[in-house]
């Protein structure tokens, strides 16, 4: 049977991945009740469509951080893509490149910096930091990937600690033995500084610290993770250039809203000052029409990537984006959306479902 929705992904990605992979990639934090708020709260959103106008022409361009992308679908960062398919990062790249997209490159790859790039020099990357406790590591890793052609610097605040995922704790996953855990530092820099730590994340990271990074490099500055309209008033005053409304799939602090009722809070606050984007639970095209509608200016994926990739490697992932792009397509079709500026909070309806 053809795999025509995301959905048919995941279950297709269950049975070709080992039990604890699967829990791993799958598993939220906690009870997960944030991980399965993120998909039932967008199901408790309904839209209002407006008919009698010419749809003939839908274009779903749009740009993020001034650079433009074929739809407002992008690739979350996620560590470790050989966990999933031989040669993980390369095939992620490989197809956001085909589709248009920004992949966010994970600090934990499993594949090397250099070799992501090489796969798919063409492609537009942005690089997603844990915040390392070496601040020798961090100005290195951060100066080697503005020189790889990185267009921006994605730092993520929910993870001063690992969440506390039941799953992986009963399968006994450490992904720190495991050798797809790889030296942060470049090949040069190896051999030259032996011992660095370059697997732990920072605890002590804080607003203050944001200077640093704007100091040693020219890269746009994103916070993924932030959830408040504290946070989000903080990061317009820090000068930083975006922000991804997450709550890391539901694998970090358990009980935290889902991103979509995030969404509006962080939105308001920001007031037009810097782009919003938002990840968590995005699973059809309406999804992302809702998001948009709410006030993001595009959507990343997590965990469908991965089951892309677990089901067909790049040609998974490739189908997982063609798939959203269309089913995209059709709800701006169907609502009445003929470009990106057209979508608007008057499509949306709370329902008391
Ligand atoms: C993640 N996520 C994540 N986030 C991040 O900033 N750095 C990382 O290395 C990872 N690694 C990671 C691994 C796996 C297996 C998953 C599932 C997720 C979180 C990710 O970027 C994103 O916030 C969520 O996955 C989005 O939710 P959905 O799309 O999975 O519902």
């Amino acid at each position: 049977m053809p795999l025509v929705c995301l959905t048919d992904f995941q279950a297709q990605a269950r049975e070709r991945l080992s039990k604890s992979s699967w829990d791993f990639i799958e598993g939220g934090a906690g009870e997960g009740i944030t991980r399965d708020d993120n998909i039932a709260a967008f199901k408790k959103i309904r839209l209002r469509p407006r008919y009698l106008r010419d749809v003939s022409e839908v274009d779903t361009r749009t740009t993020i951080q001034g650079e433009e992308i074929s739809a407002p679908i992008c690739v979350s960062p996620s560590g470790f893509h050989c966990l999933a398919w031989p040669d993980g990062e390369m095939s992620t790249s490989r197809a956001a490149q085909a589709a248009g997209v920004c992949y966010v490159t994970s600090t934990f790859a499993s594949c090397s910096f250099e070799d992501i790039v090489a796969a798919a020099p063409g492609g537009l990357r942005w690089f997603q930091l844990y915040v390392q406790p070496d601040q020798q590591l961090n100005k290195q890793l951060v100066q080697r990937v503005e020189s790889l052609g990185f267009k921006a610097l994605v730092i993520t605040v929910d993870a001063p600690i690992v969440g506390n995922r039941r799953h992986d704790i009963r399968n006994q996953l450490d992904l720190k033995m495991n050798l797809m855990l790889k030296d942060l530092r470049s090949p040069k820099e190896r051999n030259s500084i032996p011992c660095l730590q370059t697997s732990a994340i920072s605890t002590s990271f804080c607003w203050n610290d944001l200077s640093w990074f704007q100091s040693i490099t020219r890269l746009p500055i994103i916070l993924k993770g932030i959830l408040t309209k504290e946070d989000a008033e903080l990061a317009v005053k820090h000068n930083v250039h975006g922000i991804i409304v997450s709550n890391h799939g539901g694998r970090q602090l358990d009980e935290v809203p889902s991103s979509i009722d995030a969404l509006t809070e962080v939105v308001a606050a920001v007031n037009g000052k810097i782009e919003v984007y938002l990840d968590g639970g995005v699973r059809t095209g309406n999804d992302v029409l809702k998001a948009l509608a709410l006030g993001a200016k595009c959507i990343f994926l997590g965990r469908p990537i991965l089951w892309g990739l677990a089901c067909k490697g790049e040609h998974g992932v490739r189908e997982i984006l063609n798939i959203l792009k269309n089913e995209f397509c059709i709800s701006m079709t169907l609502t009445g959306c003929r470009s990106i500026a057209e979508i608007n909070r008057n499509l949306i309806q709370f329902s008391n479902l």
